[in-house]
């Protein structure tokens, strides 16, 4: 298969991106414009690999889509580029809506055209998978519901919103037009190569540099979390063999309220950091766990997301490998690890105009 992955240099698409390259025999065409957000850093160890091209294209310019598509004629898309990030979503919603709804609208329309003009065989197995949250079912009401690929839709922030637009979008496109198109709601992801902006990237890094750790509200929301390669997995195979018109939830099992993450992330710090001297710097006795500082909550904070991932295992045989005690075990270890990708995010040195890609009309 020739798939293309739309927003492949951010942190999942990276991964999906990886897997691909390092675990199968397809190709990749990675659509991405690089956004603060998107950082080739993250695709070095397959970037050189013949399998892999690179188009800095952005998602909402319809003339540079329709090009990507003739000239890569892809069998799969697998639509990831967003904005991602729900505290900027509410200091700043157009960008959202630009990139969510315009930018899937813009990729649904351009693949349509492709898809018509496809012939028979390339056409019958064309599909678009669009990739999306669980934050668009909002928030869940009793300690033992979850949600099921039938929840109805209740977003509460920008970003949650912009991303249900998007399903809707998507929908449509398959029930009015016959677009082959799959939707998969996931919930909240973690693991290596993830933004500093996020929560366990931030307080592992805070943590590292004797800076607070920030804690929204009394840090009881519940999330799901997934091991961001076990999510790779399974879109991969959603990609490859979900089934048009239908939709997929991808969780983790792995429940835990924000403090406790916050915790584990100190527990595990105190005993991979050798002498633990950064959260002595700070004169603080109490080890990293004395870093935890609680700030405002959220605005519209939704208090607890959990999936039944039920479909997706029972349909497609796909389960997580990790549980969160070794997927996060894992994550930490990697930022120990791999200070040089984490100190070009925070120095800036990984963007797009101090890479120069700007001066590039392709690149690999
Ligand atoms: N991170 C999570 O926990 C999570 C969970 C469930 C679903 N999702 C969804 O998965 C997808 C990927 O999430 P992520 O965390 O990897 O996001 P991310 O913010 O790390 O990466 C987004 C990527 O999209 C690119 N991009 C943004 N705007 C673009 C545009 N206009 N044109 C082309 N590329 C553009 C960015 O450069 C970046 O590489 C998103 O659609 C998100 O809604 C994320």
């Amino acid at each position: 298969m020739k798939i293309l992955v739309t927003g492949g240099a951010g942190f999942i698409g990276s991964a999906v991106i990886r897997h691909i390259i390092e675990n199968t025999n397809d190709s990749v065409v990675n659509v991405d414009n690089l956004t603060y957000a998107g950082n080739l850093e993250s695709l070095a160890a397959v970037s050189d690999d013949e399998r892999y091209c690179l188009e800095l294209v952005d998602i909402c310019d319809r003339h540079e889509v329709d090009r990507v598509f003739e000239t890569h004629q892809p069998d799969v898309v697998m639509h990831l580029a967003a904005e991602s990030h729900v505290d900027r979503s509410i200091d700043g919603p157009l960008i959202f809506l630009k990139t969510n709804i315009i930018g899937t609208y813009t990729l649904l329309e351009a693949a349509r055209y492709y898809w018509q003009n496809l012939v028979d065989g390339k056409k019958q197995s064309f599909k678009f998978h669009h990739v999306s949250t669980d934050e668009v079912y909002g928030d869940l009401d009793g300690p033992d519901e979850l949600f099921r690929e039938d929840t109805s839709y209740a977003p509460s922030s920008p970003y949650s919103a912009s991303k249900a637009s998007s399903d809707h979008l998507v929908r449509a496109w398959g029930r009015t037009y016959g677009l082959p198109t799959v939707i998969t709601n996931c919930s909240n992801n973690y693991g290596p190569y993830h933004f500093p902006e996020k929560l366990i990237p931030l307080m592992i890094l805070n943590a590292l540099d004797g800076k607070p750790l920030p804690v929204y509200g009394d840090g009881q929301q519940i999330r799901d979390w997934l091991y961001v390669e076990d999510h790779a997995r399974a879109l991969y195979l959603v990609a490859g063999h979900g089934k048009s018109g239908e939709t997929y939830n991808i969780g983790g099992h792995n429940e835990k309220a924000n403090i406790d993450v916050v915790k584990i992330v100190c527990e595990l710090l105190e005993e991979l950091v050798p002498s633990n001297k950064q959260s002595r710097k700070s004169g603080n006795t109490a080890g990293f766990q004395g870093l935890i500082t609680y700030v405002s909550d959220r605005p519209g904070h939704d208090v607890r997301y959990a999936i039944d991932a039920g479909k997706i295992e029972r349909e497609l045989g796909w389960t997580p490998q990790e549980t969160f005690e070794s997927g996060i075990r894992k994550t930490v270890l990697w930022y120990l690890q791999n200070k040089q990708w984490w100190s070009h995010v925070l120095d800036g040195s990984y963007s797009r105009e101090r890479l120069g890609v700007d001066n590039l009309t392709e690149s690999k």
